[in-house]
């Protein structure tokens, strides 16, 4: 599927403009908008290859979960569980620069590359009157990390967006500079509160919001250090990878023209494969099956980041 546009359109945030991103994000399209905190590359979380084009576009190394994007508190409350906790800071910061991480609400549509398998989902109503206008429009939750090329600077100016993603996506909506310029501040509160990155809303004013303590934690040390699984999806079963070749009673996650119980994809496509990576693993290990063997991945483009997930949930744990 690689339908990468030559040129990524420029769009006006006007009406027009705005009914065109969001009937591309319906689509299936990758589209970069504004938001009040950094321009985010969005596309529909229900739909995982959607998604996976968002990997392909920034060239993303590792699936990390993504924020979803909301027009209001209902819809963010379809999708999650709602503690007290989340009520209030909703009330105080929402529409603002704060997302949240609650539980994934049970039968919620929201594709698993969006979690990366968790089952708690970070949400965010933004301010941005564009965002917000975008979000309504389109009608779907909007998942969205900053728009930019992997390890690059995030982008507060549609021109940031160009700079390093110019035809690697549909188009980028034009909304003027991000005033904070600085990603959200998330808040966990699938447990005790505590903050996963700071951000414009501080932790003083989240513990004023909560009237208690806010823990702290860093980003990184949650969720991104090898091996640290707890945070990350990981089935039960034990995984063989680079298989060659199966071995009897094992569950077989195929790739590229392999006999198997289920292929990530048969054309050997890493978009598609990264797009059914979690719900395939899900479902194999549905089976109860003792070890899941996956066939050798290319490790080049999207396949470093489907081979990063892969050893995560390979780790000895
Ligand atoms: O300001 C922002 O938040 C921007 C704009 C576009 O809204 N978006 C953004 O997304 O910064 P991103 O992908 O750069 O940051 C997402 C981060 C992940 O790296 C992870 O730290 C955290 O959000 N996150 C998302 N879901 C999570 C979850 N279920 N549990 C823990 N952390 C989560
Ligand atoms: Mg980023």
């Amino acid at each position: 599927m690689p339908d990468t546009p030559a040129k990524t359109q420029r769009l006006s945030a006007d009406d027009a403009g705005i009914a065109r991103a969001a009937e591309l994000l319906r689509a299936g399209r990758q589209v970069a908008f504004p938001t009040e905190t950094v321009y985010g590359l969005g596309a529909d979380a229900t739909q995982d290859d959607a998604v996976a084009g968002i990997y392909a576009a920034k060239d993303r190394p590792q699936f990390n979960p993504l924020i979803v994007h909301l027009p209001d508190v209902d819809a963010a409350r379809a999708l999650v569980e709602w503690p007290e906790a989340a009520g209030r800071v909703a009330a105080a910061h929402w529409p603002g620069p704060i997302s949240l991480v609650l539980p994934l609400r049970a039968g919620a549509r929201v594709s698993k590359l969006v979690t990366a398998g968790l089952d708690t989902l970070a949400v965010r109503v933004p301010a941005h009157p564009v965002a917000r206008a975008l979000l309504r429009a389109t009608g779907r939750p909007v998942a969205a990390p900053s728009a930019n090329r992997s390890g690059r600077i995030s982008p507060t100016w549609a021109d940031h967006v160009l700079h390093t993603l110019d035809g690697r996506i549909a188009a980028v909506l034009e909304g003027g500079a991000s005033e904070v310029g600085l990603e959200s501040t998330i808040l966990g509160l699938a447990g005790a509160p505590m903050l996963l990155r700071p951000g414009a809303v501080s932790a003083d004013a989240l513990a004023a919001t909560l009237g208690g303590p806010v823990a702290a934690r860093a980003e990184d040390a949650a969720i991104s250090a090898p091996g640290q699984t707890t945070s990350h999806y990981a089935p039960d079963a034990s995984l063989r990878l680079e298989a060659t070749a199966w071995r009897p009673g094992e569950a077989r996650l195929g790739f590229g023209p392999v006999d198997c119980d289920l292929n990530l994809s048969k054309a050997g496509d890493l978009r598609e494969a990264a797009a059914n990576l979690f719900a395939h693993l899900h479902a194999l290990d549905a089976g109860g099956p003792q070890t899941i063997a996956v066939s050798p991945i290319p490790q080049t483009g999207l396949g470093a980041a489907i081979n990063d997930r892969l050893a995560r949930a390979a780790a000895p744990r």
